[in-house]
C-alpha cells in the first residue's frame, strides 16, 4: 500500500485524523505506524460489524469460525476468517476479501449464504474495507476447519444463490443523504452497514428476502434460549411507531446501546451479544449517531393487529396480578428502587408482531449478559414449570393490550413452539 494512500485513509478516519503517523512522511517508521493505525481502525470497524460474535464458538479461537446457525433451511456454519492459509482466508487478496464482504462471492466464484450479512456490508466504503482487511490480516492464524453445512435441497446448492441475489441483493455503497445532518448520515452508514441491525429487525419473506418499504418494522430469527435449545426470537419494531421506539427518547436509546441498560430495561437475549461485543464498545459519538438515525425513522407500525377475546384478556389480567404485578406493578412501569422490574407499558418487545421473544422471557426469564450487569432489580424467574401454554398465552395477550399497548393475541400453539 502506498504511503499516500494510507495517509489519506488515516485522514479520512475520524478517530485517527490526529494521528502523528500522518504527519511523518516517507520513512519506514511512518509506514509501520500508519499500518498500525489502519489495523486499529480495522479493529474498531470489526467491533462495529460484530464479526467476532458470528465467527467464534464458545471456547474457540476468536474469528476461527464454526459457529452453528440453525435456519429454516437447515444448519449453516460460519467459516474461519483468521489469516491461516489452509483453513482460513490467509491467501486472500484485499480485492478478494472486498468481493466477499460487498458482493457475497468467494475467490473461486462460489456464492456465499446471506447468513453472512454482506447484504448490509455492501454499503461499506473502500477505506473501511481496506482497514478491516489490515486488521483481519494482523490476527493470529488459527488452524480450524468449519464443519460442513447441513442444508436441505435445494438450499444446499450454492449456485442457486445467484437467483436469490438477483431478487433480493442490491450491491452498492452507502449514498449520503445531503438533506440530512452529518450525524444522521454517520448513523445511517453504521446502522445499515456494519451494525446490520436490519438483518434481524426487518421482516423477511419465505425466501429470506427483505423489502425496503417495511425496513426496521421487526423481524424474526432463530437463536438460543437458556438451556441451549435453538428457538424463534422476534426482534421488535425500531421505527418511532407506538409499538416501536416511540416511548424511548434518543438519550435512552443511546444509553441502552452503550451500556445495555436504560430507564426502561436491561438487555437480555440476542441483544446481549450485539451490545456487549459491539455497540457498547463504540464511541459515544457513533452510538449517538445511530440513535439519531433511528429516532428520525418515520413511524411505521407494520400490519394492523387482530383484536383479542375479552375473556382471554381478563384471564391474563388475573394471572398478571398473581405472578408478575409484584415486580412489574399494576402500572407496568419500572421503578428506581430494587423492588421493580422492566417497563412493560409501551415496550417494543412486548408489542413485537411476532410474540416469540415475549414468550421466551416469560418461560425462561430474561437471560442476562455475560459478564452480567450489576443487579438493580430482583431477578425475574422463568415460569416454564409454573404456567401452562394456555396461561402463558393469556398472560402475553393481556400484556399486549394493557396500558395502551397494541399488539395481536398469542395462542397456546405459539407458546408450545417455544418450549
Ligand atoms: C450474522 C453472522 C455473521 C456476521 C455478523 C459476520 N459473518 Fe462472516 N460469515 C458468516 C457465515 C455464516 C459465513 C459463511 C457463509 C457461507 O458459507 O456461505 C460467513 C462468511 C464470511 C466470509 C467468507 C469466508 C469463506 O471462507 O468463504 C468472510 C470473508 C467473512 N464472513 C468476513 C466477515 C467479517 C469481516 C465480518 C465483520 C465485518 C463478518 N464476517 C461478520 C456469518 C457472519
Ligand atoms: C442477531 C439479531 C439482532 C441484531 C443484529 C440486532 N438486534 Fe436488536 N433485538 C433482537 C431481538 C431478538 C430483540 C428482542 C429480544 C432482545 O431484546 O434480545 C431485540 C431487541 C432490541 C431492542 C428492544 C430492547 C427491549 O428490551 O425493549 C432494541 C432497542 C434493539 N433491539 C436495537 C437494536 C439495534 C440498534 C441494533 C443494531 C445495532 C440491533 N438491535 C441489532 C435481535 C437483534
Ligand atoms: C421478581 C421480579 C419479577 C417478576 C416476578 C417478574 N418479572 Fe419480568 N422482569 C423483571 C426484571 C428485573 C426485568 C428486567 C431484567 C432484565 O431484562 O435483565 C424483567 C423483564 C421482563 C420483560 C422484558 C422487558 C423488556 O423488553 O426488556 C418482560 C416481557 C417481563 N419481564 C414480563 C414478566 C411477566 C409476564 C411476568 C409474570 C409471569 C414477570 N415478568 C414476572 C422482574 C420480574
Amino acid at each position: 500500500m502506498s504511503v499516500k494512500r494510507s495517509i489519506r485513509k488515516s485522514l479520512d478516519s475520524g478517530i485517527f485524523a490526529m494521528s502523528l503517523a500522518t504527519l511523518a512522511f516517507a520513512s519506514g517508521a511512518s509506514i509501520a505506524q500508519s499500518n498500525s493505525a489502519d489495523i486499529e481502525r480495522g479493529r474498531y470497524l470489526a467491533t462495529a460489524g460484530n464479526c467476532v460474535s458470528c465467527h467464534t464458538t464458545a471456547g474457540g479461537a476468536p474469528f476461527a469460525g464454526g459457529r452453528r446457525f440453525e435456519t429454516e433451511y437447515g444448519v449453516i456454519y460460519s467459516t474461519n476468517i483468521t489469516p491461516d492459509t489452509t483453513t482460513g482466508i490467509g491467501a486472500w487478496t484485499e480485492q478478494e476479501f472486498a468481493a466477499a464482504l460487498r458482493k457475497g462471492v468467494r475467490p473461486n466464484g462460489e456464492h456465499l449464504y446471506p447468513a453472512f450479512p454482506y447484504t448490509a456490508y455492501t454499503k461499506l466504503n473502500d477505506q473501511d474495507v481496506s482497514a478491516l482487511y489490515s486488521y483481519i490480516k494482523s490476527l493470529p492464524p488459527a488452524n480450524a476447519e468449519a464443519p460442513k453445512n447441513e442444508l436441505k435441497f435445494p438450499y444446499n446448492q450454492r449456485w442457486a444463490l445467484r437467483f436469490w441475489k438477483m431478487l433480493y441483493f442490491d450491491e452498492g455503497r452507502f449514498e449520503p443523504d445531503p438533506s440530512q445532518s452529518a450525524e444522521w448520515n454517520r448513523g445511517a452508514y453504521l446502522t445499515n452497514g456494519l451494525a446490520h441491525c436490519g438483518e434481524c429487525h426487518s421482516p423477511r419473506n419465505f425466501l429470506g428476502g427483505q423489502s425496503t418499504a417495511d425496513a426496521m418494522t421487526g423481524g424474526e430469527l432463530m437463536d438460543l434460549v437458556p438451556g441451549g435449545f435453538s428457538r424463534k426470537w422476534s426482534a421488535p419494531n425500531l421505527t418511532s411507531a407506538p409499538n416501536g421506539l416511540e416511548s424511548w427518547p434518543l438519550e435512552e436509546l443511546a444509553a441502552y446501546l452503550k451500556t445495555g441498560r436504560n430507564e426502561f430495561t436491561d438487555t437480555f437475549g440476542p441483544m446481549n451479544e450485539v451490545i456487549m461485543n459491539s455497540t457498547s464498545q463504540l464511541t459515544d459519538a457513533d452510538v449517538r449517531a445511530m440513535a439519531v438515525y433511528f429516532k428520525g425513522l418515520p413511524a411505521n407500525a407494520g400490519k394492523a393487529p387482530k383484536t383479542p377475546s375479552e375473556a382471554v384478556v381478563a384471564e391474563g389480567s388475573v394471572l398478571y396480578d398473581i405472578h408478575c404485578g409484584i415486580c412489574h406493578l399494576p402500572t407496568g412501569l419500572s421503578t428506581e428502587d430494587e423492588e421493580g422490574g422492566a417497563t412493560l407499558a409501551g415496550n417494543p418487545v412486548v408489542q413485537a408482531e411476532g410474540p416469540s421473544s415475549l414468550i421466551n422471557v416469560i418461560l425462561y426469564g430474561p437471560e442476562r449478559p455475560n459478564p452480567p450487569l450489576p443487579m438493580r432489580w430482583r431477578e425475574m424467574p422463568g415460569f416454564d414449570d409454573k404456567l401452562t401454554d394456555d396461561e402463558v398465552a393469556a398472560l402475553a395477550t393481556f400484556l399486549r393490550t394493557a396500558w395502551g399497548n397494541k399488539a395481536g393475541p398469542v395462542s397456546a400453539a405459539d407458546v408450545a413452539a417455544q418450549r
